[in-house]
């Protein structure tokens, strides 16, 4: 039952994954040299896709707030940025080698095994003197036999210089839920290693160590080395926040699940900095937990925590993800970053499993206090209102762009069994983009693209529309199949120009007016001309 679940789970991602190619969503990058592992490229729909989120977020987070200030920085920072953040030291995964393949992979992603585990001493080489004393050991994978598991040794020994090598000390064990082994070919792995996920690059045109620099691994230390200085411009008092979209990078050992885990992403991120417990107390009683509605001087962490995330919930559901789509986890304390005070991560239902799109952390002080202390530089805020002096507290929503945009085309996926007018069925892909992200807001369609008429029409009210929207003009091939392609493209309105536009049929009423077809309902209504760009704008926002 689970097994055939999973396989349509896996079969729907596919049919995803190469609708996002068909359609110019989304390509692997480099393709044609045959991709690169952990990239990818936003075709013209994607790449509209993905600026609809970034402008939504951007629009919410900062434009329509007057306590965040917007902040575009660069990707390579001074090194001892990474060094004051902790990055160099501790931004690691845990890494194992297969000794067969030399293919790498992430411990803690290891699938645990059972069965026959087969260990040698070493080898020796018919042909030669030559001995190897090193150890190595082969899981019999489920339907192979002792010949095949040998075959592996030996393989292992012939890469250790060995040309005939002769198995020596050959011994057999059961094995039960082991983590040890390459499931894909049975061989021992490495012990697990740290593994730093940042990309690293010289400044200047000599290459040593100190000229080293890293691509940044996140957008977030930006913001707070560059703290002080929007302070000061910014005439923003605490509570206030800084935000940044833009480029992250991380060598990822093993990028999957599409675009979910990739090595040069998007982020979004907040940091809104409050005030200390403390200090917040001099205003009222700190609240212990959620607080109702707008924000007040008294709120320490776990209220500013909770609002921030009510308001990025909102946000999501202004998008169409909601509570039947997204997850809450809060991570448990030992899962915690040293020192973050809590982290709840915002979960969506991909096709692959709930995994993380955001995580919101509370995270004390911490990064200012550690860039005071690398720069030599004071982060020290003083509080007009509080007449106080402090290094601010941090509430951090972090969300990654590729990951949204993922959702959302997994969301809108759609196959449905439809039946046109002269009865036949077939299935129609159709992709539910809420018409705020959707990449094109509204197709046009002359009916014919052979009467000039209609066609004039149609770019008139392909002019009108234009300045206000994404629209496309599409006047190729039946006007069904017209649809089904703005289907798929996830295209919420379709309006096509007609004889009763131009006034040659009978019904002059009708004259000036089109038809609007609804995407999901597939319903079309008449509207005028005149009307059609309000509805539309209210539509699309509503
Ligand atoms: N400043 C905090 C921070 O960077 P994170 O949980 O490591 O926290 C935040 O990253 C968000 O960035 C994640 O929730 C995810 O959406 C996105 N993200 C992280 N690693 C990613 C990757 N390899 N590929 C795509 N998105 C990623």
């Amino acid at each position: 039952m689970a097994d055939s679940k999973d396989q349509k789970q896996q079969d729907t991602m596919e049919k995803i994954v190469s609708l996002c190619k068909r359609r110019g969503f989304i390509f692997q990058s480099s393709e044609i040299y045959g991709g690169i592992n952990g990239f990818w490229d936003y075709g013209p729909l994607g790449s509209e896709l993905k600026r609809n989120v970034k402008d939504l977020w951007w629009r919410s987070m900062t434009q329509e707030r007057e306590d965040v200030a917007g902040l575009d920085a660069t990707i390579i920072l001074h090194p001892k940025v990474w060094e004051a953040s902790g990055h160099t030291s501790t931004f690691s995964d845990p890494m194992v080698d297969c000794l067969l393949s030399k293919k790498r992979f992430r411990a803690d992603q290891i699938n645990p095994l059972s069965g026959t585990a087969w260990f040698w001493t070493g080898a020796t080489d018919a042909e030669s003197d030559k001995v190897c004393n090193d150890k190595f050991s082969m899981l019999q994978l489920p339907g192979k036999d002792a010949n095949w598991v040998r075959k592996g040794a030996m393989q292992f020994y012939k890469g250790r210089g060995l040309q005939s090598p002769v198995l020596q000390g050959e011994t057999t064990e059961q094995v039960t839920n082991t983590t040890r082994y390459n499931e894909e070919n049975g061989s021992l792995l490495t012990e697990p290693r740290a593994f730093n996920l940042m990309f690293k690059t010289y400044v200047g045109p000599v290459e040593s160590n100190d000229n080293v620099a890293y691509l940044r691994p996140e957008t977030a230390q930006a913001i707070f080395t560059e703290f002080k200085n929007i302070c000061e411009v910014s005439r923003k008092a605490v509570p206030f926040g800084i935000c940044q979209i833009g480029k992250a990078f991380r060598n990822e050992i093993n990028p999957r699940n599409f675009t979910f885990r990739s090595r040069e992403f998007e982020q979004m991120e907040l940091e809104f900095f409050i005030r200390p417990d403390e200090v917040a107390a001099q205003f009222g009683e700190v609240p212990d937990g959620e607080a109702e509605g707008e924000p007040q001087p008294n709120w320490g962490w776990k209220a500013w925590h909770l609002y921030w995330l009510r308001k990025r919930l909102e946000w999501y559901a202004s998008i169409g993800l909601t509570s039947e789509n997204l997850e809450l986890y809060w991570q448990k304390p030992e899962e915690l970053a040293h020192y973050a005070r809590a982290t709840v991560d915002i979960l969506f239902k991909f096709p692959f499993g709930t995994q993380e799109l955001e995580g919101i952390a509370a995270r004390g002080n911490f990064d200012l206090s550690q860039h005071q202390k690398f720069s030599g530089k004071s982060m020290e805020y003083f509080d007009e209102s509080a007449k106080a002096k402090y290094i601010p507290h941090v509430i951090e929503p972090s969300a990654g762009v590729d990951r949204m945009v993922l959702a959302l085309i997994c969301h809108a996926y759609h196959e449905e069994e439809v039946t046109d007018e002269k009865g036949k069925t077939e299935t129609r892909i159709v992709m539910k983009f809420h018409p705020r992200v959707a990449p094109i807001k509204v197709g046009v369609f002359p009916l014919l693209k052979n009467k000039p008429a209609l066609v004039a029409k149609a770019r008139e009210v392909l002019a009108m529309l234009r300045p206000y929207m994404t629209v496309f003009y599409d006047e190729a091939g039946a006007i069904g199949r017209r649809y089904r392609r703005q289907d798929e493209a996830g295209t919420p309105f379709g309006v096509t120009i007609d004889f009763d536009t131009l006034g040659e049929n009978e019904d002059l009423s009708l004259k000036d007016t089109v038809t609007l077809r609804e995407r999901d309902s597939m319903k079309q209504v008449r509207v005028k001309i005149d009307d059609l760009l309000h509805l539309l704008l209210k539509k699309i926002n509503s």
